[in-house]
């Protein structure tokens, strides 16, 4: 096998031209043709600078400075236009959104080829071939925002794949999936990367998910540094993942409660081969049998009640079905279900943003009806999945003051208030940044 490195990174830093201090220190790297790479890090560690500078992002659209070298495909990376480097490295990235291009799926898949003037009978031969084998056939004609997210991922997969690339990057590809999906989406990388040899390098912290089919590497990333590179089953047995803010596989935490030591030589890495003696079955069945019962908590008083709710779209998609449920003073509910199951449709009825055609909604006794959107604002907070379509403001304090100052509460009530909050989420630092 071909042993020279695609992507090799030495002694490598990189300073955003707007941050006053480096993004990425001392990277040393290197990935070679076939070999797969997951790539885990708290946020804002510098995943997605490290993948920004692998496809040319980083220099073409967001400026710096780099030190030490980073070559890919035996070339300095950043003497390669975009273009050039799309030859050899393709990326899905962490917001599929923002890549698709065609009017069709179709056209999508067919982008990099209509790029390098392939014959046209050639063009939907090949589209075909790949859609395929993404799993995507019958949504060829379908315009991309007609399509679920986890179809996305796999149009955005087909697209980097017609390219008949060296390394296919995937930044977060897990994080609007449900978890079966996410299971299909590492399962196609799997079969994917078999079927073209090509290196596959994986950014995510959902660790175990990405885990249900078997790496090569996990390379570790802490402040913009390497903390660990190297085999899985070893990077499994310490407990470095914890340490660097990273949730390691659930069963790996079990069987730490259970007083289990963990080695490299059990193949804590992937579950289906993880091998435990008898007496460690055993030290587990004892500890799970120990564990006392979830004390039942007090009955609180009923905040928001729904009642037989029913949505339908104007386009007809009946998305709610006689939903009815209670949440209680202080309670943190989890909503779950599969991609489409409604479950943002459901918080879109409750904060108003769409009328439910029959049920009830009260708030504390309150309909909920009676109360225009911005009256619910008042007291209802919403992240919605995409932050990107909340920001409006340039600074964050502003953009953090912006309930505030819309209830009109006195400017020098608002400042300790947003200050405070911004200490609780880690962003003070950052309060005059654009
Ligand atoms: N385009 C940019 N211009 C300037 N600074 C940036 C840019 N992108 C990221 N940064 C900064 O670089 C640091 C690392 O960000 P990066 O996006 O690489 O982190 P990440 O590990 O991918 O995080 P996440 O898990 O949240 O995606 C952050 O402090 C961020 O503010
Ligand atoms: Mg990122």
């Amino acid at each position: 096998m071909d042993n020279t490195p695609i992507i090799a990174f030495r002694d490598f830093g990189f300073q955003y031209t707007v941050q006053a201090e480096p993004t990425l220190y001392h990277i040393d790297l290197e990935v070679r043709k076939g070999e797969k790479i997951l790539i885990a890090g708290p946020s804002g560690c510098g995943k997605s600078t490290l993948a920004h500078c692998v496809n040319g992002l980083i220099p073409n659209s967001y400026p710096g400075k780099a030190t030490g070298a980073l070559t890919i495909g035996g070339k300095d990376a950043f003497s390669q236009g975009l273009f050039e480097l799309s030859k050899t490295v393709g990326t899905v990235l962490q917001d599929s959104d923002g890549q698709f291009i065609g009017l069709t799926v179709a056209e999508d898949i067919a982008f990099a080829l209509e790029n390098d003037c392939v014959p046209t009978a050639e063009m939907h031969e090949t589209v075909r071939k790949i859609a395929k084998l993404v799993n995507v056939e019958q949504v060829l004609s379908h315009a991309p925002q007609e399509i679920s997210g986890g179809q996305k991922q796999r149009v955005a997969l087909g697209g980097v794949m017609v390219g008949d690339v060296d390394v296919l990057l995937f930044d977060e590809p897990l994080a609007n999936l449900d978890p079966a999906t996410g299971k299909q989406a590492i399962s196609l990388i799997d079969e994917i990367q078999k079927h073209t040899g090509c290196a596959v390098i994986i950014i995510e912290h959902r660790v175990e998910d990405v885990l249900y089919r078997p790496v090569d590497r996990i390379v570790l990333m802490e402040d913009g540094r390497i903390r660990f590179d190297g085999n899985p089953d070893e990077l499994l047995s310490t407990d470095l993942l914890p340490q660097g803010g990273i949730r390691e596989p659930l069963y790996v935490t079990a069987l730490k409660y259970a007083g289990v030591a963990i080695t490299a030589d059990m193949r804590p890495s992937y579950l289906p081969e993880l091998a435990l003696t008898d007496a460690q079955k055993a030290q587990v069945r004892r500890w799970f049998a120990s564990q006392p019962p979830t004390p039942a908590q007090p009955e609180k008083p009923v905040q928001l009640m729904v009642k037989n709710l029913d949505f339908t779209y104007s386009g007809g998609h009946h998305a709610l079905r006689g939903i009815s449920l209670e949440v209680h003073k202080g309670e943190m509910l989890s909503i779950v279900g599969t991609n489409g199951a409604g479950k943002s449709t459901f918080s879109k009825v409750i904060c108003g943003f769409e009328t439910a055609q029959s049920g009830k909604l009260t708030l504390n006794g309150l309909d909920l009806r009676t109360l225009s959107i911005k009256e619910r604002a008042d007291h209802i907070g919403y992240v919605m999945q995409n932050p990107n379509q909340m920001i409006s403001k340039n600074q964050i304090f502003d953009e953090v003051a912006l309930g505030l100052r819309n209830r009109g509460v006195a400017e020098e009530n608002i400042r300790p208030h947003v200050e405070e909050t911004l200490k609780v989420c880690g962003l003070y630092p950052f309060r005059n940044w654009p």
